[in-house]
């Protein structure tokens, strides 16, 4: 932990510029432009092809980055058996890692919370567009992080889903009416048009991927995007 300096709240606004639409060919490259853009956070999406139709990277990939750039590692596990992954993960050098509570019929979600926070890494729990919001209810006072989806994942690029900022809101009651600290992070879709609607209903940390790296000028769509 200590990278990416500050002790971040869930008062600032952070922008994780979303490696997966970089250019895999340039890593580390692509992770320094992302934050002398201003780009805050990397982050990081790890895909299996089982929990999702689509394979990313592994604690290679996380480790290269972290290797090569002084930047908070936002790492989002969207693979089967999170928690026998996660060893690997914050050996890596992962600052957060963020599962998915879809994931809680087959391994126990408290557990591996624990887990990751045992560790010394930050925890974060996400859930998917279709996931009612009750079900991360249980699991709120064990979370660094809520990782709100704003698209179906497993894909880059694909049209932000608005229906999901009422549980933005509401995540952002939830947190205050408990005197809870997590972040609210958005993911999918998020760019300079979408951003506003997302800080307004209560996110502070938002993931973009293919409108940053994508950007004919990667630093003034990171800083519309941070409004
Ligand atoms: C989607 C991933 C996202 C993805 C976002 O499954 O979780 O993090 O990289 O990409 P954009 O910002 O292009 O929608
Ligand atoms: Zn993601």
């Amino acid at each position: 932990m200590g990278r990416g300096v500050k002790n971040w709240t869930c008062e600032d606004v952070i922008v994780a510029p979303s490696l997966l639409a970089a250019d895999f060919g340039r890593v580390a490259e692509e992770t320094s432009r992302a934050i002398n853009s201003g780009g805050d956070w990397m982050h990081l999406d790890v895909m299996d092809g089982h929990f999702v139709d689509n394979i990313s990277f592994g604690p290679a990939m996380v480790e290269t980055v972290h290797a090569t750039n002084d930047v908070f590692l936002d790492v989002h596990l969207m693979i089967e058996r999170p928690e026998h992954y996660v060893p690997r993960f914050v050996k890596a050098g992962a600052d957060s890692i963020t599962v998915h509570v879809e994931e809680e019929a087959k391994h126990e979600v408290a557990a591996t919370l624990e887990m990751i926070r045992e560790a010394g890494v930050k925890a974060g729990l996400a859930l998917n567009p279709a996931t009612p919001l009750d079900a991360v209810l249980p699991y709120l006072g064990q979370i660094d992080l809520l990782l709100c989806m704003t698209v179906v994942p497993g894909f880059g690029g694909q049209a932000f889903m608005e229906e999901v900022l009422p549980k933005v809101s509401q995540a952002a009651a939830w947190r205050s009416e408990r005197g809870l600290a997590y972040h609210i992070e958005v993911d999918g879709g998020v760019d300079t048009r979408t951003a506003v609607l997302c800080r307004d209903a209560g996110a502070n940390v938002l993931v973009a991927g293919s409108s940053t790296f994508k950007a004919p000028d990667m630093a003034a769509a990171i800083s519309t995007i941070r409004g």
